[in-house]
């Protein structure tokens, strides 16, 4: 154990700086969760299993998000940033989070400041499908934010925002919409889906299923072509493949993740 590791019940914590957390994602080190999330509230930090994505696959969209060649990528319920900012600290995409809850919109400014992203993401606060508008991006990421409406108040994050099953079903129309009218090449990374259904235009082009839940991206494609991109069935094929560029997954079911479990 080196000076920069304590051990906490058990096990050993790892205290590094920002810096160095900065230094090690981009060398593109896997790094445990507790070592991000001492950065967020007290609050934050007990939720974060259940409802932020895990470090690990941030980095992983990230990759992605660098190989897509990605300008501008919006994340469909921020929570507290942590999405976000590692995407911003591992790419040099300018990055949107939307988020309905005022007091995760602040904390996620502050997270970013501490990790000196600040310049290149933009919190906005409000809910998407009430008020919001969708701001324009090639990317959206969903990690199922509109779960919490259909599980128990004891697995959602708090009842400070309206949260129930037609919200939840007018949140996931709402999406499945905007989805079918977003633009062509518009990319789509889900990460145990959004809870409703992919417009057949669109088609995975990578996957990932070593994280805890299926992490895919999809690209919009005319309805012509992605019909003639499904004769590469290659991620069927290998599932476990990490990303493939270019071909199609129809035969594969199109359901993105009804059941939300754990607010995710
Ligand atoms: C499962 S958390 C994901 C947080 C973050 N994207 C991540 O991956 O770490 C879902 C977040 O979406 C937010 N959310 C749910 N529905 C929303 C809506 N319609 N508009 C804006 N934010 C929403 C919730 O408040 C919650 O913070």
């Amino acid at each position: 154990m080196n000076d920069n590791e304590v051990t906490a019940v058990g096990q050993r914590t790892l205290l590094l700086s920002c810096e160095e957390i900065v230094d090690r994602l981009r060398r593109g080190k896997r790094l445990p969760d507790h070592v991000f999330d001492r950065f967020l509230s007290k609050e934050a930090r007990s939720a974060s299993t259940r409802f932020w994505t895990p470090l690990h696959v941030a980095a992983r969209v990230g990759a992605w998000v660098r190989e897509l060649g990605m300008d501008r990528l919006v994340d469909v319920g921020a929570g507290t940033g942590k999405f976000c900012v590692i995407v911003s600290l591992v790419t040099d995409c300018q990055v949107v989070g939307v988020e309905q809850r005022p007091h995760l919109v602040r904390e996620a400014r502050k997270l970013a400041q501490a990790f000196g992203v600040e310049q290149r993401i933009e919190f906005v606060c409000g809910a998407l499908g009430l008020r919001g508008q969708w701001p324009r991006a090639d990317a959206y990421y969903f990690y199922n934010p509109f779960g919490e409406n259909v599980v128990g108040t004891a697995s959602q994050l708090d009842q400070t925002v309206e949260l129930n099953p037609r919200r939840f079903q007018r949140d996931v129309e709402m999406t499945e919409r905007f989805l079918q009218d977003a633009p062509l090449d518009t990319v789509v990374i889900d990460y145990n889906g959004f809870g409703g259904t992919m417009p057949a235009s669109y088609e995975v082009i990578c996957e990932n299923r070593a994280a805890p839940f299926l992490l895919r991206a999809w690209k919009k494609r005319p309805d012509d072509a992605s019909a003639t991109d499904n004769s590469d069935r290659v991620v069927s094929q290998h599932p476990l493949r990490d990303c493939r560029m270019g071909v199609g997954d129809r035969g594969k079911s199109r359901d993105t993740g009804r059941t939300p479990d754990r607010g995710r």
